[in-house]
């Protein structure tokens, strides 16, 4: 079979042969030719142009990805930029491997490549992050579900460099005083993405307070990603056209009882590659509390294409004493993904929560590989510093009301930060029932603030909370796809006496252990949780 393959070429647009083709003759056998009639001739003549014509097309298929790429995407960032990165890509047969650097990410990558078509997945091994095909010597797609084009690349393409700064040598940052109990509030990033804007925060908020979250203890009003404008000639980071006044927004948001938080990375660009911190932490903290701004999402993104993990205790160090000199008080939130150990040093360098896990999806599996990686780091979690495994998806439509009380109960039984990710403009009653379930996030709140962490038996998980008043909470949550009876033993739950009292803190009544045990159903993906008390 003929074989052709093609790479993209460093200085001109378009493919270029790499290797030169080879057909391979296998019609007649030697000297058959002679004892063939003309019109046998004629036939075979035919047979091997259709070969021939076979032969080029599968080779004009068999295209190799191998180089580089640099992509831009069709649409422009919220600041008018455009979005651009590069992949830098190996082919062998049919598999990609290679790494793509964004303005605000860099991530290895896997792929496979069928014909023209190819697929390349970077954090997580279930979906593409970047799909489409190789056309005319372009790649023609979709990263992240915006559309791009992508030519082999020329030096003209390299992304912009930045000089190293060294990072600070390390010491401890003092403790700010704030999140005695987990963080609660609201985050822009799980339903809005690049979709929120000033009327979004506002409204927000409204619904904050109308629909009972502030009562309940939701208070922050977090602006993720996509805010960010340019930096004017002082370097002064400035919002893009969706805020337009952002110390008008807080003063609003303070306003109705509630407070605003804001998000920045200490690498030259967020991860949705909108200018950020590197370089700017003590000018920016003190942007952010002249803006009157509560708390800060900081997120390792680009700072990954400028530092080894080693630098993420000094580099996150930076910005927690510049929030400190700031004079504001500022929740800071470390957003690293669960990478370098944090939660050992995450206290150390003023954090308040970090990130334990790569991003929720709004997916009983992700929801559960997101709680479910953070349990070796229960016993870091405590007053002031807690275990982050992301933001809620409560009410986002993915999961099943069963699930979604499994999701506020695991939250709760970890101590995790309550920050609910959907339109609370418009949740539903169920939705509302579930994230304002005043004895559940009780438990969250709890003072002694211990993460549970979970006991497996078949197809139960049992995860167990001290609370501060020497009562514990149980949660058994059903990991199978049917009901089941599952049965919780006072003898499991540490207690420092007899069971005196036990209530179902999501049918909210009062329930009897009998011979030291209690027995409820179970649903799939469901969970029951209990408040038992020796007292
Ligand atoms: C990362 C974070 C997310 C969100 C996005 C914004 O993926 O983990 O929570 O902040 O960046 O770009």
């Amino acid at each position: 079979m003929a074989r052709i393959s093609f790479a993209p070429h460093p200085h001109r647009l378009g493919w270029v042969a790499k290797d030169t083709w080879v057909l391979q003759q296998r019609v007649l056998k030697p000297g058959a030719v002679f004892l063939a009639s003309r019109g046998e001739k004629i036939m075979r003549m035919k047979l091997v142009v259709v070969l021939v014509a076979i032969a080029l097309t599968a080779a004009c298929h068999a295209q190799t990805l191998t180089g580089r790429w640099a992509a831009v995407d069709n649409q422009k960032l919220d600041n008018g930029e455009l979005q651009r990165w590069t992949l830098d890509v190996t082919q062998t047969g049919n598999e990609l491997k290679g790494r793509v650097i964004g303005l605000g990410y860099s991530v290895d990558v896997k792929g496979t490549m069928s014909a023209s078509h190819f697929e390349i997945f970077g954090w997580e091994s279930k979906t593409p992050f970047v799909v489409g095909d190789a056309v005319n010597g372009e790649l023609r797609g979709k990263q992240w579900g915006n559309a791009f084009v992508a030519k082999p690349a020329t030096p003209a393409d390299e992304l912009p460099r930045y000089d190293f700064i060294e990072p600070p040598p390390l010491h401890k940052v003092a403790y700010n005083g704030l999140a005695k109990t987990p963080p609660m509030g609201w985050n822009s990033w799980n339903l809005f993405e690049n979709k929120v804007d000033d009327a979004t925060v506002r409204t927000m908020a409204d619904a904050m307070v109308s629909s009972g979250m502030r009562d309940a203890g939701y208070i922050y009003v977090n602006i993720d990603d996509t805010w960010e404008g340019m930096r004017d000639a002082k370097g002064n980071l400035q919002a893009n056209h969706k805020f337009s006044d952002m110390k008008a927004l807080a003063d609003y948001v303070h306003s109705k009882g509630l407070k605003l938080g804001i998000y920045s990375s200490p690498g030259p660009r967020t991860c949705g590659s909108y200018p950020a911190s590197y370089g700017h932490e003590a000018q920016d903290a003190n942007t952010f509390a002249a803006w009157g701004i509560d708390y800060l999402k900081y997120d390792w993104c680009s700072a990954g294409n400028i530092y080894k993990n080693d630098a993420l205790q000094p580099v996150y160090q930076k910005m927690g004493d510049a929030l400190q000199a700031a004079g504001r008080p500022i929740v800071y939130s470390l957003c690293e993904y669960g990478m370098g150990a944090v939660e050992k040093w995450g206290p150390e360098v003023g954090g308040n929560l970090w990130r334990t896990t790569g991003d929720i999806r709004d997916e009983w599996e992700s929801m559960i590989e997101n709680i479910e990686k953070q349990v070796p780091t229960a016993a870091f979690a405590g007053p002031g510093h807690w275990n982050d495994p992301d933001m809620l998806e409560i009410g986002n439509g993915h999961m099943s009301e069963d699930e979604y009380r499994t999701h506020m109960s695991l939250w709760s039984l970890a101590a995790a930060p309550l920050l609910a990710g959907n339109d609370l403009r418009t949740m539903s009653a169920s939705t509302k029932s579930i994230l304002m379930n005043r004895e559940v996030i009780a438990i969250d709140q709890d003072q002694l603030g211990k993460q549970a962490s979970p006991v497996k038996s078949g197809a139960f998980e049992t995860w167990v909370k001290p609370l501060a008043d020497g009562s514990v909470a149980v949660g058994v949550v059903n990991m199978g796809a049917v009901a089941a009876p599952a049965t919780v033993k006072a003898s499991d739950l540490q207690l420092k006496g007899a069971v005196k009292s036990a209530r179902d803190l999501w049918l909210h009544k009062d329930v009897h252990f009998e011979g030291g045990a209690y027995t409820a159903t179970v649903p799939a993906h469901g969970v029951l949780l209990l408040r038992v008390s020796c007292k």
